[in-house]
């Protein structure tokens, strides 16, 4: 890697480019940084009539790290299967950059322990992180119309689950390092159905056996998204294929009341950029007003030190920034709950700036 990280921006679409603004101004106030801002998604539709150019994958897969806003909006929505749409600008990164283990924590920051739907004692100690397949089955299958039918393939290689499923395994250790608790990986499919879950439950249970601490669990996964909002402090990492780690990801992120605070990183093999976003979405009903929620923007830019860059005291710094921040009471609109006073995405960038110079 060269000394100066070289990081690919996709401000995309709603409130992308003032959250991403935000982030860059805290990776500034951390070190040197080289920026190279690219168009993704709805804006690159206008632009190019494609959500993703060629030119941008080669930009994004010769960079240190990616870091993405969001994608999509109203503008862009519709149901025609010929006409460009924005997530496909977000699909073809993934698979584009071979980025197949998303990880989604979910830990409800102390402060904000109230803002949860589920009452205190239930969502306390809820510390969890869903590892997500993310370059196969539904998603990447075959699909189509065919008069008046359509079909959606789900499909999985023996290959593409002993991946993830690694990844798995391996977050859970390192989450136990030092933290006392016993690893547990939770997998989730829907063996009672479906091939590919069937072969999802046999791989993963193969390679169990190389991971001896950590004590693994299968749920199916209709069961899994009731025992989430009934036990979730039992979980520590939740691993799945595509499409239901979508579903069960929202469904965590919102344990905590807050979307907007959530962070993912998108990692393909050891060595290779990682693409770093928040969990929320572009939010075009805000957008432009200057009162988007940059935390889970700043969370996403500690993964991208960790996962990508390999700078876990300034990840930590971040975290500790962050929460900080929230302990003394400061809340974006998305946060606050019973008339609380709210700040802007520019007043809680620089407080959470000032805090980290302090
Ligand atoms: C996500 C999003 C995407 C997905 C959409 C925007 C294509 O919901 O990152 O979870 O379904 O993967
Ligand atoms: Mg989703």
């Amino acid at each position: 890697m060269s000394p100066t990280p070289h990081i690919v921006v996709l401000p995309g679409d709603g409130i992308g480019p003032e959250i991403v603004g935000a982030a860059q101004r805290l990776l500034e106030s951390l070190g040197e940084f080289e920026f190279e801002e690219h168009l993704l998604g709805g804006c690159s539709i206008d632009a190019h009539g494609v959500a993703l150019t060629d030119e941008v994958l080669a930009a994004c897969r010769a960079s240190d790290a990616v870091l993405l806003g969001a994608v999509g909006g109203p503008k862009w929505d519709t149901t025609d299967p010929d006409a460009p749409r924005p997530e496909q600008g977000l699909l073809g990164l993934r698979k584009g950059m071979g980025l197949y283990a998303n990880l989604r924590p979910v830990r409800p920051s102390p402060a904000l322990v109230g803002s949860s739907p589920l009452r205190e004692e239930r969502i306390a100690g809820t510390d969890l992180l869903v590892v997500r397949e993310l370059t196969g089955g539904i998603y990447f299958g075959d699909s189509g119309r065919d008069g008046d039918r359509a079909h959606d393939n789900c499909e999985y290689s023996v290959g593409e689950i002993e991946r993830i499923a690694r990844t798995a395994f391996e977050a859970s250790q390192r989450r136990a390092e030092g933290s006392g608790r016993k690893p547990r990986v939770t997998s989730v499919d829907k063996a009672n159905v479906l091939e590919t879950s069937r072969l999802w439950r046999e791989v993963v249970g193969r390679i169990a056996p190389d991971y001896p601490d950590v004590a693994l669990d299968h749920l199916l996964v209709d069961n899994a998204a009731m025992q989430l909002v009934s036990r979730p402090a039992d979980f520590d990492v939740i691993v799945t294929e595509n499409l239901f780690g979508d579903i069960l990801s929202d469904e965590s992120a919102m344990l905590t009341g807050s979307l907007g605070m959530l962070p993912s990183a998108s990692l393909g093999v050891e060595g290779a950029p990682g693409l770093f976003e928040p969990v929320h979405g572009s939010a075009p009903d805000i957008a432009g007003q200057g009162i988007a929620n940059p935390l889970a923007t700043f969370l996403s830019v500690a993964m991208m030190l960790r996962h990508g860059l390999d700078r876990p005291e300034d990840a930590a710094r971040i975290e500790a920034a962050v929460d900080a921040v929230l302990d003394r009471g400061l809340r974006t609109l998305d946060l606050a709950v019973g008339g609380e006073a709210t700040v802007g995405t520019e007043e809680m960038t620089e407080v959470v700036l000032k805090e980290l110079a302090a």
